[in-house]
């Protein structure tokens, strides 16, 4: 079965074709990041406003690099949330209609779903069951995945999600938006060890985190170093880095020893930051654990992910009436 992805619940339009025997057809992104990048972070309305404009060619974009017609299509999915309320609409609102249009069912996709599988799209995709690491802008989670479905939450984050404290740190040491990829690349000229900032919740025993205190940590400290010079800026990008990737990779041995299981899936934009990665593969490695990642550009939000976790939910799918509503809130 064929079918097309859309996503637009953030800054990123994103579409995809994906077959159930075929794989992935095809796919396009247009990202807004230049867009927003002057304002600092995501301007919802402004987001909703390039989505309209970006959707339609990309699809047609997408047909045409899958040599596929549109008619050829028999199913669409879209993210139904959660993310920005209006610019869920524009992808939901051009869902409904194509599939009004063409006759077909629709499913709708939970974002976090859609992260949380993208890693199956790869060559040697993870079998069930494994842990999730679902790391990005708005969540820290840590689950367990037993099928499709088939998701335990075994730890959140109590107040800011990993992504976010990027986001903040960067704004914080003048670096533009989104921040991850920026301290990531700041860190890389830091004296490692040069400063030492408290890894929040490590030893709680559970599998939780808190963001909120390093951020404010790292406010203190750059407080202390007015005039901040780069050196210091990279020393303390450097050294917010090491404590967030340190509890987070802490966190993901904790729960693959807590459930016996011995894979490791992570997904989300965070899950890109290479520091993160290597923590993460040396542990594992240490411990005889393997890990999964979705290829770099599948880590940010993309179509191809709604496609696909639209595609392992058709039988959900609804020929319905085509009216629809979006869900800015929605727990997985
Ligand atoms: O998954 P995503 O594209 O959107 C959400 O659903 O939130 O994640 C975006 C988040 C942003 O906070 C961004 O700063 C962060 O992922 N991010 C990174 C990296 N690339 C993106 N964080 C750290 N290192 C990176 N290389
Ligand atoms: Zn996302």
């Amino acid at each position: 079965m064929l079918v097309l992805g859309i996503e637009s619940s953030c800054d990123e339009t994103g579409i995809a074709l994906y077959h159930s025997e075929q794989g992935l057809l095809g796919h396009a992104l247009h990202s807004q990041i230049k867009m927003h990048a002057e304002y600092g972070g995501v301007v919802p309305e402004l987001a909703s406003r390039d989505h309209i404009r970006r959707a339609l060619p990309l699809t047609e974009q997408v047909l045409k690099q899958s040599g596929a017609k549109l008619d050829d299509i028999e199913a669409i999915a879209y993210t139904q949330g959660p993310g920005l309320a209006g610019a869920l609409l524009v992808g939901t609102s051009i869902a409904e209609s194509l599939a009004f249009a063409l006759n077909l069912p629709t499913v709708g996709v939970h974002h976090l779903e859609g992260h949380l599988l993208s890693p199956l799209l790869e060559e040697n995709p993870p079998p069930f069951p494994f842990v999730a690491l679902l790391v990005s802008g708005g969540h820290t989670q840590i689950m367990r995945v037993g099928g499709i479905g088939d998701y335990e939450l075994l730890g959140d984050t109590l107040d800011d999600a990993a992504g976010e404290a990027f986001d903040k740190t960067a704004k914080l040491l003048d670096l533009p938006y989104p921040g991850g990829p920026a301290i990531s690349r700041l860190a890389e000229q830091g004296r490692p060890g040069h400063f030492k900032l408290p890894r929040p919740m490590i030893n709680s025993g559970d599998l939780n985190f808190s963001f909120s205190g390093l951020k404010t940590a790292v406010l203190t400290l750059a407080m202390q170093h007015q005039p901040l010079t780069e050196q210091i800026k990279a020393d303390i990008a450097n050294a917010f880095q090491a404590a967030a990737v340190d509890v987070l990779a802490t966190k993901c041995m904790n729960a693959l020893k807590q459930t016996k299981l011995k894979r490791l899936v992570v997904s989300g934009g965070v899950g890109a930051n290479k520091q993160l990665r290597s923590a993460l593969n040396q542990a594992a490695e240490r411990r005889g654990y393997e890990v999964f990642y979705p290829r770099l550009e599948f880590c940010t939000d993309n179509g191809a992910m709604i496609a696909f976790a639209g595609a392992m939910r058709l039988k959900h799918a609804q020929p319905g009436n085509h009216a629809f509503s979006v869900r800015p809130r929605w727990d997985l």
